[in-house]
């Protein structure tokens, strides 16, 4: 198989780790970004279907990783109807596009998903989303299936990693404790965070593989917060 990969959302945490690992392993990658361009980066609005399919039609890839979403959860809910253009009408382009040119597709989905009620969730689990998010994410998985490409899609759930830029759980803690000031985090949440550099990976021997269809990939360690999570820096010394 030719290894020529489009990242759509390379300037985010997971494209970011996408982009480090696919290079790293030989393929010939190129990435987009929106709202933080970066040299080498292409621009690209997920919600401008015109653009999307002119970009894949120009780039010709093999695999089309789409990591690109309005992944605010709260901001989905206060602009359902742009959640819906970025987060389905988006992925629903790359469908079609990829299916017309004979690309795989690699969508990210979420454990948002579900209702949260009985997890942890394996992949025959019935979905019940309960945030605007949620279904804009089990909308796209529907949409991608019912295009009929040949497509991955991979649910994760707290992702993490080094990224300055991010906004993702242990960089707030970083960042909070490295400006010597509290950190106060959710006590009724159970999760099992997900290192991006291993997401990352296991997305890119999944394709490898061949694998197709819905995957979950997280983390092997549950993280149950105590009652009370409330974090202070150590006191400097010296
Ligand atoms: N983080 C998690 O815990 C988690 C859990 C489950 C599932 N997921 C899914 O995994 C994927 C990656 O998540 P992440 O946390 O790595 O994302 P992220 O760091 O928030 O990055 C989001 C990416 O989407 C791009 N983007 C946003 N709006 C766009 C638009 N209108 N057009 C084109 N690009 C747009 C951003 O570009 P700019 O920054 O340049 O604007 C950025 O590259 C997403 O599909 C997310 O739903 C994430």
């Amino acid at each position: 198989m030719a290894k020529r990969a489009l990242v759509i959302g390379a300037s985010g945490l997971t494209g970011g780790a996408l982009m480090r690992t696919l290079e790293a392993e030989g393929w010939s990658v190129i990435g987009t970004a929106m709202s933080r361009p970066r040299e080498g980066l292409r621009p690209l609005d997920l919600g401008d279907g015109a653009a999307v399919s002119a970009l894949i039609h120009e780039l010709a890839p093999n695999i089309v990783f789409l990591a690109a979403a309005l992944t605010h959860v709260d901001g989905c809910e206060e602009d359902p109807a742009r959640a819906r253009r970025i987060n389905i009408d988006g992925p629903r382009t790359c469908a079609t596009v990829c299916k017309a040119i004979g690309a795989v597709l690699v969508f990210y989905s979420s454990e948002y998903v579900f209702d949260g009620e009985h997890g942890p969730y394996g992949e025959t689990d019935a979905p019940r989303p309960i945030s605007v998010y949620g279904q804009t994410k089990l909308e796209a998985e529907r949409a991608i299936a019912d295009i009929g490409v040949e497509s991955l899609i991979i649910r994760t759930t707290g992702v993490y990693g080094w990224d300055r830029t991010s906004k993702n759980f242990a960089m707030q803690v970083w960042q909070q404790l490295s400006a010597g000031e509290r950190m106060r985090a959710p006590s009724d949440q159970v999760s099992t965070p997900t290192l991006v550099d291993s997401l990352a990976e296991i997305s890119v021997r999944l394709v490898e593989l061949g694998m197709g269809g819905v995957v979950h990939v997280a983390g092997r360690r549950r993280f149950c917060p105590p009652a009370r999570l409330d974090i202070c820096p150590r006191p400097r010394t010296g």
